[in-house]
């Protein structure tokens, strides 16, 4: 059976990815930063990996816990929003460095160390990024950091496409929609298991002709 890693599954997104997995019979590396979130993990059959994307370390602990293994899917979904800003209200600096620190720096750090367990899988790389970080088709400022994240984290997205691409390695950048989770609330229009059912349906249906592009769940591609 393939590899799936999924990187901050916890809850949310996250988790639902490792569940809908497991229930195909995938085999799944789901990462967690805690007692209760690695439980569910193990609960649901996956093999759980203790790990902080911001930490220093966390791309060695993910190559080591790979070992030789080949990833059929490596997914970066871990993220958090920060300020719930609404216009151009300037975040402080320790936000600005926690969103950017967490949304932006372990796919620059981690991304580039699962290409050689990719190839092996002919596998393919996903980021969880939100539409909220497109620039071109942006009419609002609500959560200005976070959109100046996901925009960089696109971009992050978008280099690592080109070198990946080259590798036989498709990369995609991903907005779930809006969905409900903690992040989402309860007023999101997407339930967590569609957007996962359509991530997953989208991510497997991924070729070459795709990588390096922003797509939605639904499969519909979205403008940078
Ligand atoms: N929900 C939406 O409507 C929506 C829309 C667009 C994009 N997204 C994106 O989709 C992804 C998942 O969102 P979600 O709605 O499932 O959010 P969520 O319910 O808030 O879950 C966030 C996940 O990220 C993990 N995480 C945060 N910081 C971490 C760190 N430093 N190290 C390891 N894990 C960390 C959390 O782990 P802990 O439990 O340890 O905190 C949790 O598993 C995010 O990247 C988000 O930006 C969501």
């Amino acid at each position: 059976m393939p590899l799936a890693l999924i990187i901050g599954a916890s809850r949310g997104i996250g988790l639902e990815l490792v569940r809908q997995y497991r229930a195909e019979g995938w085999e799944v590396i789901g990462t967690a930063r805690d007692a209760q979130g690695l439980g569910r993990l193990r609960a649901l059959g996956a093999e759980a990996l203790q790990l902080d994307v911001t930490a220093a370390q966390a791309p060695e602990q993910i190559e080591r816990m790979l070992d030789a293994r080949a990833l059929g899917v490596a997914i970066l979904n871990a993220g958090i929003y920060g300020p719930r800003s609404q216009a151009l209200e300037p975040p402080d600096e320790s936000a600005f460095v926690e969103v950017m620190r967490t949304n932006v720096l372990p796919a620059m750090r981690i991304a580039p160390r699962l290409l050689a367990a990719l190839e092996r899988g002919k596998g393919k790389l996903a980021v969880l990024s939100s539409r909220m970080g497109a620039i071109g088709p942006r009419t609002g400022t609500a959560g200005w950091l976070y959109r100046a994240s996901k925009a960089a984290l696109n971009s992050v997205l978008k280099d690592v496409s080109l070198v990946a691409g080259a590798r036989g390695i498709s990369c995609v950048a991903f907005h779930p929609g809006w969905v409900k989770t903690d992040m989402g609330g309860t007023g999101a229009d997407v339930e967590v298991e569609a957007s996962v059912t359509g991530i997953r349906r989208t991510l497997g249906a991924v070729g070459a002709s795709q990588n390096g592009t922003f797509l939605s769940y639904d499969g519909s591609a979205i403008p940078w």
